[in-house]
């Protein structure tokens, strides 16, 4: 068994089960973490050996081994995916969204627009804003009953806001889209007529569920720059000892950016993250193949639970990354009944939609990276709580609905602006 889902520690130093975290965000400490994107797995053998072996030679001398890294990276992305990449084509950086933070700055100017498609991940709005761009936000669109891409608003809104870059996430946190080639064809077409920079964040690309395959953005052809981001961080649970690489296509802007970084010394990686992650590409295989098996099992699991015992609950089946985008609007609860049903009664630490742009107040989003033995007691909890409440009369008028949800939205804004000021980057 090269995997196990038996963690061996839980530690209140984690971000996920600091006290005071959990207190500001769920009013409790008695929740189960399922909010930041992180997983509860043991790392892989080979990854641990790696890092006890340097840990062992006891003498830390300067060491940096990008190449070794580099080619690392590409030869697990030819194996996992059949894409070529060319090492001399990588830019080291700390992580993903430190890498973002400066292409944001290097290759745009202050008061710039850059899209996102909303919801998304909420460190994006974040980077743009902190950079002091103009965000711009083109609603995915939710068609029989799929997040699809609105191509005809992003061009639109390209177009009326003059956008010149573009941060896109492929696999799509938190919806769970892996954007298929033809609708990845589609945007890089509006961005080359309209000359917007993509900036192609593909951090979860290596969770990819049967019957879905994975397109990097790095496969088209154009000038008009696409740039990968990635790191083992999700992939192998390296979460705090990875950092990120950038890949560009076009040799001038792989010039300079590389310049850049290097002028900022920040292509200096750390050599235990430097040697882990190499081990963790070059062996991390079977152990990945069978994480993702354990995860289809609980999804799986999720879904006859869910169709069973609460059918109204929506689960958008993910395609990718280990985030479940739940929509509870079918409950038909107020705000204040579903995050106490949700937070206090089932016990269960999801992140609010609301912190990625969900304006209905109704979605959650859950990791389900952990042991599925707390998956199975917590929807049992959840089951209880709503039966529960439906007992009590907990279902209430349209009208009394909306009273609750204009009520209860501006805590939800408190919470993610707290949020965004603790600037964690960690779900
Ligand atoms: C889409 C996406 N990008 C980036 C990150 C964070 O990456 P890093 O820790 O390398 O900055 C996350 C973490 O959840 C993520 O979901």
């Amino acid at each position: 068994m090269h995997f196990s889902p038996h963690a061996p520690v839980a530690d209140n130093q984690f971000i996920k089960s600091k006290p005071a975290m959990l207190n500001q965000f769920y009013g409790s400490t008695d929740v189960f973490p399922y909010w930041v994107a992180d997983m509860d797995f043991s790392i892989a053998k080979p990854i641990s050996d790696e890092l006890q072996r340097l840990v062992s030679r006891g003498v830390y001398s300067y060491e940096f081994i990008e190449k070794a890294v580099f080619e690392a990276i590409s030869n697990w992305h030819l194996r996992r995916h059949q894409i070529t990449l060319s090492p001399e084509h990588f830019v080291q950086v700390p992580g993903v969204l430190s890498g973002i933070a400066l292409l944001l700055r290097q290759l745009t100017d202050k008061g710039d627009a850059v899209m996102i498609q909303s919801p998304a991940y909420h460190q994006f709005s974040g980077l743009i804003t902190k950079a002091q761009r103009t965000l711009i936000k083109n609603d995915l669109q939710l068609i029989q009953g799929e997040y699809q891409l609105d191509l005809k608003g992003m061009e639109q809104q390209i177009i009326d806001n003059q956008v010149k870059a573009m941060i896109f996430c492929n696999p799509h946190n938190p919806t769970g889209r892996v954007w298929t080639r033809a609708e990845l064809a589609d945007v890089v077409a509006i961005a080359q007529r309209h000359n917007v920079l993509i900036i192609s964040d593909e951090i979860h690309a290596d969770i990819i569920y049967q019957g879905n395959v994975f397109t990097s953005l790095t496969q088209f052809e154009s000038d008009n720059i696409i740039t990968l981001l990635g790191s083992p961080a999700k992939t192998f649970g390296m979460h705090s000892i990875s950092h990120g690489y950038i890949y560009i296509n076009n040799p001038d802007l792989h010039g300079k950016i590389k310049q850049h970084i290097s002028d900022l010394y920040l292509d200096h990686a750390n050599a235990l993250s430097s040697y882990a992650t190499v081990a963790a590409y070059q062996h991390g295989d079977a152990w990945l193949d069978d994480m993702m098996a354990y995860l289809q099992g609980t999804l799986d699991w999720i879904n006859d639970f869910i169709k069973q015992h609460i059918p109204r609950l929506r689960m958008y089946q993910p395609q990718g990354t280990y985030q479940v985008w739940f929509d509870f609007s079918g409950l038909e609860l107020s705000e204040d009944q579903l995050t106490q049903q949700i937070f206090k009664q089932a016990k269960m630490g999801l992140t609010p939609g609301a912190w990625f742009g969900e304006q209905s107040g109704q979605f959650m989003r859950m990791n389900i990276a952990t042991k599925r033995e707390n998956i199975m007691g917590s929807f049992e909890l959840l089951k209880q709580a709503l039966t529960k409440g439906a007992a009590n009369g907990a279902i209430q008028n349209h009208a009394c609905q909306q009273a609750d949800i204009a009520s209860a939205s501006s805590s939800d804004l408190a919470a993610d602006a707290s949020f965004g000021k603790s600037n964690n980057s960690c779900c």
